[in-house]
């Protein structure tokens, strides 16, 4: 319904074939809309400001509009972003199965395309399991966990001292703190120093440095256990992504002398390209003394 709208309103301010290369890269987060700067040119930013002038007036519930014109970069994975119409706001609640989340989008990563893996992880989570989120963002993995199923607990990482902040405030939030413990800091040297051995499910939501996150990964599980390995994966005409992430897992879990099975991969979202976000979802079923270091 919301796809629809936006569709026909970029439709009437800049004609179907602009319109195309705009409407499918709009996301709404809380009262605010972001423009993804587009692939392909064609698009101008009086063009983008037109948009978003007619968003704000036609769509009361958007109060403000920014383009995102540079790819998620950095540690942090954040965007650089232009300011296009209504509030200059950056700041927002969104809501996503019925948690609450406060985040500023120049300053956190966030995006509502995980959405559906948000609550795929959740539901896998069974009651009294430790779960350990190396790459926790906002919280919102970690938050809606704790809310959807019955954890212990969640150790909750972010490098970010943003995001660590939002997540503290999301946990209080929805009410989550005896469950979510937000920490501070790189997710290899967490693990080494207070969570080797806890964990019976860890996540891995940052593509980048799964593979070389993954004997932290292991080292946080206390004897068989779920990883979810995300990861971002080229396939030229021909090839398998899942096939290729599969692949990649195993060879770094052998490298390591672990036993571990994959029960479950998927394509979360196309992020280039031919280039997918998959996840991995693989049972280490044993672990040499030697990959705990
Ligand atoms: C793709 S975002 C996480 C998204 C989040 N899980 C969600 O669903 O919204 C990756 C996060 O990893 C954090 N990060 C990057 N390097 C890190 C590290 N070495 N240790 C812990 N967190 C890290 C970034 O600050 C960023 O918030």
């Amino acid at each position: 319904m919301a796809n629809r709208l936006l569709r026909r309103i970029a439709e009437e301010v800049l004609g179907g074939e602009k319109a195309r290369l705009v409407w499918s890269r709009i996301d709404i987060i809380g009262d605010i809309a972001v423009i993804k700067r587009p692939f392909t040119g064609g698009v101008d930013l009086e063009d983008l400001k037109r948009v978003a002038a007619e968003l704000v007036r036609r769509l009361p519930y958007i109060k403000s509009v920014w383009l995102a014109y540079s790819p998620v970069e950095g540690p942090y994975k954040t965007r650089e972003f232009i300011h296009l119409a209504g509030e200059p706001r950056s700041e927002t609640v969104y809501v996503e199965h019925g948690c609450r989340f406060r985040v500023d989008i120049r300053r956190v990563f966030i995006t509502p395309r995980l959405n559906y893996e948000h609550i795929r992880i959740a539901r896998l989570v069974e009651p009294g399991e430790v779960v350990v989120n190396m790459f926790a963002g906002a919280g919102l993995f970690s938050i809606i966990a704790a809310c959807k199923s019955r954890p212990r607990t969640v150790y909750s990482i972010d490098v970010n001292p943003d995001a660590y902040r939002f997540m503290v405030e999301n946990v209080r939030l929805n009410r989550v703190e005896d469950v979510v413990v937000p920490i501070l800091g790189d997710a290899a040297r967490v693990v080494e120093e207070r969570l080797v051995r806890v964990a019976d499910r860890v996540l891995m939501p940052l593509p980048e440095l799964a593979l070389e996150y993954l004997p932290y990964a292991v080292k946080a599980l206390r004897g068989r256990g779920t990883v979810h390995v995300y990861l971002h994966v080229h396939y030229p005409r021909g090839t398998d992504p899942l096939k290729t992430s599969e692949r990649l897992v195993g060879e770094a879990l052998k490298a390591l002398g672990v036993r571990y099975k994959v029960v479950g991969s998927r394509r979360v979202r196309p992020v280039g390209p031919r280039t997918l976000q998959t996840v991995v979802d693989v049972v280490v079923e044993s672990v040499k003394e030697e990959a705990l270091g």
